[in-house]
């Protein structure tokens, strides 16, 4: 119960020292802190009373034995009649091997509490944080590492079960032990006890000492680390190589790696230098304090103390019990300084409020209008800080009729994917409004807008589960024939029959045994069964091959029949057929009109049309020459 680094099962989330101080250091400051972590507890109130009763319970029956050992010499070795008491000897080890299975099975059902408890609080964090980072706008994941999430949801939440069953049985059971051997080293000799005690604050004083060393080395060689790896980033990359051999630079950068790099193994040996000298120095006390014990002890018994054999003996075994109790209390300031840190970290996730969520009183979609999309002199920018103040999006005036088909163009990075993002609530926008079946898309509820929206975009993406169950996932329920209705209407029912496993093969990582047009045609198979009125397409072919492209363009034709259309088009033959065609530029619409028209205007659109068709001829040229390029090694 009271070793200084039990692993549990928890142990494998366990923090390294510097982790922790990493970790205190760059907490969030929560408001209430320590009252919304003891809530945390609050349903698991009575395990966590039993425990604490277990702990304490534990602890204190733990000094009994030393105190039986008093007589176990006095009486039972060594009475003042004569030879030894069996009997009572026997006895006293009877009840003392009886107390210590006793603890044991304390400490197993604490153990398992504390576990069980702190495993069902971490769980229950868990689930909480994802579903509101599921709730949370799109612009929160675009401006937030990935890995800074994961690691939240992973690295914290584990963190505290490990930290928590630290503190808890720690914190506790050593505070107890403590208590209770100094109690039991009192009752035996209250003068020895002066002695064993007054070498203690030098311990600690030396123990703490100790620990700061440490954390400063270690704070140097992480940083020296840290520095190393800057330098292999920087020298080793292909412009540092360039760099450093273009300059015949190469030995003056060896030389700095080299002097880093000696930096660096002379922290490593301080540090486990200083390491271990702690270790020795407990040792050295662990085994003196005795010894200093039975001098002291032998100087009063001269002085006409009344102590015995016994007393002595079970006084030393009490003292021994009293020194990684008190290590731990040390280190506990650290451990709830930790916790603390951690739970300050989720907190501040889940205090996070989603900047885009559904109105309180949404107002219902009008059923006859639904398949309109109208953009209301719309701007957008991407910084919420306002401080970048260059629009993504500006003075965008378009209105979508029901059925229409019609075509984004422009060119890359002109705004066209911001523009349909903002109808499904990706983003809101920064001026004027998008109309949504007549109404403001702020004041619908985002789950029923979302309905009636399909998106396919160029990066689909398919979960690592059968092909029936990725196409499943657009209609909640949906039945195995309307499964592969929807399949045969995308194109890909007679692909997915060629499969050995058919419907039911796993479709790996990401969809990564399917080719691209075989994922793409997949993706389609899912919006089809979510059946939506206005279905955007972003480039959803650009990433294809020639013969991919002509398979999955007929699927988006029969997926775009009667439904509005969005489509955003890189390669501009796609859009010929489209019933009106809006040139985007630089955030602004500045062309609308069919193929003819535009064609006619002689603006950008065609000047980006004749730019294609120059590309095109480079490549059938490439091509016809029989020369090794991509696209002629493909047929
Ligand atoms: N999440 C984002 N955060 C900040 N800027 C973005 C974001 N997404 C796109 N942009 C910027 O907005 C502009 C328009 O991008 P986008 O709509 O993707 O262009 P298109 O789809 O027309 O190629 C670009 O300058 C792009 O860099
Ligand atoms: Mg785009």
């Amino acid at each position: 119960m009271n070793h200084p680094r039990a692993h549990g099962p928890l142990g494998r989330y366990a923090l390294t020292e510097e982790s922790k101080r990493e970790a205190i250091a760059n907490a969030p400051s929560i408001d209430g802190l320590m009252p919304r972590i003891l809530g945390l507890f609050g349903p698991h109130r009575s395990p966590l009373s039993v425990t604490i009763a277990l702990v304490v319970i534990g602890a204190a029956l733990s000094v009994v034995p030393p105190l039986l050992i008093q007589d176990a010499f006095n009486l039972g070795l060594f009475p003042e009649t004569g030879g030894p008491n069996l009997e009572l000897l026997g006895t006293l080890v009877g009840v003392m091997v009886a107390i210590w299975i006793v603890i044991g099975g304390l400490s197993v059902w604490q153990h398992y509490l504390t576990a069980q408890i702190g495993n069902k609080v971490m769980g229950s964090l868990r689930v909480r944080m994802f579903d509101h980072l599921q709730s949370m706008h799109l612009g929160f994941f675009t401006s937030t590492k990935t890995g800074a999430i994961q690691s939240r949801l992973q690295n914290d939440v584990g963190g505290v079960a490990t930290v928590l069953k630290d503190v808890i049985a720690n914190m506790l059971g050593s505070t107890v032990t403590v208590v209770a051997s100094l109690v039991a080293m009192l009752i035996l000799s209250w003068e020895l006890t002066v002695v064993a005690v007054v070498l203690l604050p030098l311990m600690i004083l030396l123990q703490k000492r100790i620990g700061r060393v440490r954390a400063r080395i270690a704070a140097a060689t992480q940083q020296s680390l840290s520095d190393m790896s800057a330098m292999t980033q920087e020298a080793l990359g292909v412009s540092g190589i360039l760099l450093s051999k273009s300059f015949g630079r190469q030995s003056s950068e060896v030389e700095r790696y080299r002097q880093e790099n000696h930096t660096q193994i002379d922290l490593q040996v301080k540090l486990s230098m200083s390491g271990q000298a702690f270790f020795a120095l407990i040792q050295i006390f662990m085994s003196a304090i005795p010894a200093v014990i039975y001098f002291v002890a032998g100087v009063l018994i001269l002085g006409a103390n009344p102590l015995t054999v016994g007393t002595i003996v079970a006084f030393t075994t009490a003292q021994a019990r009293l020194m990684f109790p008190m290590m731990n209390l040390l280190q506990i300031g650290l451990e709830i300084q930790t916790s603390r840190a951690l739970f300050a970290r989720i907190f501040e996730y889940l205090d996070l409020t989603p900047a885009i969520s559904s109105p309180a009183n949404p107002t219902p979609i009008n059923r006859d209008q639904l398949g309109v999309v109208e953009f209301d002199q719309v701007s957008f920018h991407y910084d919420e800080s306002g401080e970048d103040t260059t629009y993504g999006l500006r003075d965008v005036n378009l209105t979508i009729k029901r059925g229409e088909y019609v075509a984004l163009v422009g060119p890359s990075g002109a705004g066209k994917t911001t523009l349909t993002s903002l109808i499904p609530r990706f983003f809101d926008v920064s001026g004027g409004e998008v109309r949504f079946a007549g109404v403001n898309v702020t004041a619908l509820d985002l789950d029923e807008l979302m309905s009636h929206i399909g998106i396919l975009s160029q990066e689909t993406f398919l979960f690592n589960d059968t092909i029936a169950e990725n196409i499943a996932y657009g209609k909640e329920g949906a039945t195995s024939t309307e499964i592969e209705a929807a399949a045969t209407a995308a194109n890909i029912h007679e692909t997915i029959l060629s499969f050995p496993d058919g419907y039911d093969t796993v479709v790996g990582e990401r969809g990564y045994r399917l080719s691209g047009g075989e994922k793409q045609r997949i993706a389609i198979a899912r919006v089809l069964l979510k059946d939506p009125e206005v279905l955007i397409l972003d480039e959803a072919t650009s990433s294809l091959d020639t013969h991919s492209e002509r398979l999955v363009q007929a699927a988006l034709d029969s997926a775009s029949t009667n439904r509005t259309t969005i489509a955003i088009a890189h390669r501009l033959s796609t859009v010929v057929n489209a019933d009106r065609i809006v040139v985007i530029s630089a955030g602004r619409i500045i062309e609308t009109g069919t193929h003819q028209e535009l064609l006619r205007a002689k603006g950008l659109y065609a000047a980006l049309l004749a730019e294609q068709k120059l590309e095109r001829d480079d490549v059938e040229w490439g091509a016809n020459d029989g020369s090794t390029t991509p696209a002629s090694r493909r047929q």
